[in-house]
């Protein structure tokens, strides 16, 4: 019916320009969900997100209900969220602990934390004589194709064939090394409670806002604007105004030239880096104390070498969103062609100072929460741009800036210099798209 209907999705995407339907079209959604999502790797979660056996949360991978649980073994796995019997989800709670087996709160089937089936009632009388068991692998819950994790984070495929998840993460794998790295104990822990928010609008708006580092300083004006008024009028008062207050107002301060003197990497599978950084190395007591500590347990040269890894923020395509210097990470859970669900988590670093974690919530709830307004400017864009694109005013996405004047290296397309706003990004996610949605299978 699709295939009817549109016989070239390549025909979608030209190399500046994307057609509406990409964005709106239902057929097209299903689709994606087939042959990105749950083909290639998802993020999961944080391992620290189900410390004890038994541990379970719930995941949504493509149009999959999933949960990522960890058995007595220590082994975190991600199985489908399904009984085998008559198809009732295990764990309808979004987190909790199993105990020592899951128990199918229907008909009491029960199962090992790793999806075997543990028991059936009656299991003698009831299917003696049948072909179900114990021994048929139909008995047991589904486990996701593929899992690994990287520096504590679960990443599950539902495709059997593929990339290896580092294979995949590629250059995109600093964004855990740089997140991890920065804390003295070498991991992160996750903050246990994450903001969720449901977006009006196709996936591919969000993520293609991420790397858009031209947005900023026009959607988030006025709020940053109103924020540094206020760090004046502090300033003024007693000398110094606390970085929280930057971090809003970075976004008045920062304008559209200064963005062009960061750079964008773009990289196989979609994924990119923007680097920069909002200047968030000052010489404050609380930063000071944090850095002593770190030189503590790396040296000073490797201190060096982690604090100053210059990276603002890192794409990895098609669900997740990094900032690492700052802890945080949106993953991106499409609903339908017209919602998104995002969650927001944020982390702290194992053995920093709780100052530094405090650092981290401010930006959290400053900037990424749904109570900012900064989250707000974004979200009205986004379903204004879903509006717009579901409308008859025109066919095309342009994704023009700086077109043509990508350099090329090692596999990798960087922007020009001072270029730091080109669409790249948003050229380069395309790109993976079409690649995935006209794959052989
Ligand atoms: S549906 Fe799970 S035991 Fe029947
Ligand atoms: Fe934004």
């Amino acid at each position: 019916m699709l295939q009817e209907r549109i016989p070239d999705l390549s025909k979608f995407v030209e190399p500046d320009r994307v057609r509406r339907e990409v964005y709106t079209d239902p057929d097209v959604f299903e689709l994606e969900m087939q042959r990105i999502h749950e083909s290639v790797w998802v993020y999961c979660g944080h391992e620290s997100q189900v410390p004890k056996p038994g541990d379970y949360y719930q995941v949504q991978i493509g149009r999959q209900p999933m949960l990522m649980v960890r058995g007595k073994d220590n082994r975190v796995r991600v199985l489908y969220n399904r009984c085998p019997h008559r198809g009732n989800m295990l764990c309808g709670d979004l987190h909790g602990n199993s105990g020592e087996f899951f128990r199918c709160s229907y008909h009491a089937w029960t199962f090992h934390h790793d999806g075997k089936l543990r028991s059936i009632p009656m299991m003698e009388s009831g299917y003696q004589g049948t072909r179900y068991g114990r021994d048929n692998p139909e008995c047991s819950v589904k486990p996701a194709a593929r899992v690994e994790s990287y520096r504590g984070f679960v990443f599950a495929s539902l495709a059997n064939k593929g990339p290896s998840l580092l294979e995949f993460l590629g250059a995109s794998r600093v964004a855990f090394d740089d997140m991890c790295d920065r804390a003295p104990e070498g991991e992160v822990e996750i903050v246990p409670t994450c903001f969720r928010v449901l977006q009006h609008s196709n996936w591919k708006i969000f993520l293609e806002n991420q790397l858009d580092a031209l947005h900023p300083s026009v959607t988030h004006q006025s709020t940053g604007r109103a924020a540094h008024e206020v760090e004046k009028l502090i300033e003024k008062k007693s000398g110094k105004a606390p970085l929280s207050y930057h971090m809003l107002s970075a976004f008045a301060t920062v304008t559209i030239d200064k963005w062009d003197a960061f750079q964008t990497l773009n990289y196989p599978h979609g994924h990119c880096i923007l680097t920069g950084y909002m200047g968030l190395r000052p010489k404050d007591p609380d930063t000071l104390a944090y850095e002593a500590v770190m030189e503590k347990a790396y040296g000073r040269k490797r201190t060096e070498e982690i604090l100053g890894v210059n990276i603002h923020h890192v794409l990895i395509y098609p669900g997740l969103s990094v900032q690492s210097p700052l802890q945080q990470l949106r993953a991106v859970r499409p609903l339908g062609v017209d919602r998104t669900l995002t969650e927001i988590w944020h982390f702290r670093l194992k053995g920093a100072p709780e100052p530094i974690y405090r650092r981290s919530l401010a930006y959290y709830n400053l900037v990424n929460s749904p109570s900012t307004m900064i989250n707000a400017d974004d979200l009205e864009n986004f379903w204004k741009c879903h509006q717009g694109l579901a409308s008859d005013g025109g066919d095309w996405v342009n994704f023009a800036r700086h077109f043509g004047r990508d350099i090329e290296k090692d596999g990798m397309l960087e922007t020009g210099p001072n270029m730091g706003t080109s669409e790249a990004p948003m050229r380069n996610q395309m790109k993976a798209w079409v690649q995935y949605m006209t794959a052989e299978k």
